[in-house]
């Protein structure tokens, strides 16, 4: 959560002005940050927690224990679009979100954030089924 913290103080957030922070843990014991990245066609903005997760997946890492979010005056849960990304790679993932100053902690495995969600196993019994 100090990681996410300090990631956080690097957000290039000037549309919004809502500034996030990420850190994620791979398995391997490496913890790749990451901060959301706004632009001026608004759509294009990337998120702290997929910034972090294609930094991490770009370095080698595909095997993650949790993510640390860091936002706002209270605690806020990773966007859908950034569940769904997170869920290749770990559905089981411990997710644990705080406020701007890692306080506040709350703490939500992925599943319970994205329940059902689809994956690489979806795929794979469409493949056998055939
Ligand atoms: N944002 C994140 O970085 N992560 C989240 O989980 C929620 C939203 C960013 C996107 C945008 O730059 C700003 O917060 C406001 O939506």
């Amino acid at each position: 959560m100090r990681k996410a913290v300090e990631a956080r103080k690097l957000a290039y957030a000037p549309y919004s002005r809502f500034p996030v922070g990420a850190a994620l843990l791979a398995k391997d014991g490496r913890i790749f940050t990451g901060c959301n990245v706004e632009n001026a066609s608004y759509g294009l903005t990337v998120c702290a927690e997929r910034v972090a997760l294609f930094k991490a997946v770009s370095e080698g890492a595909r095997e993650f224990l949790a993510l640390a979010v860091a936002c706002g005056k209270g605690p806020c849960a990773p966007c859908g679009a950034c569940r769904q990304v997170l869920y290749e790679f770990a559905p089981d993932l411990l997710v644990i979100m705080a406020d701007g100053e890692g306080k506040a902690w709350q703490t939500k495995r992925l599943g319970e954030l994205l329940p059902q969600g689809f994956g690489p196993c979806d795929l794979e019994q469409l493949r056998t089924e055939k």
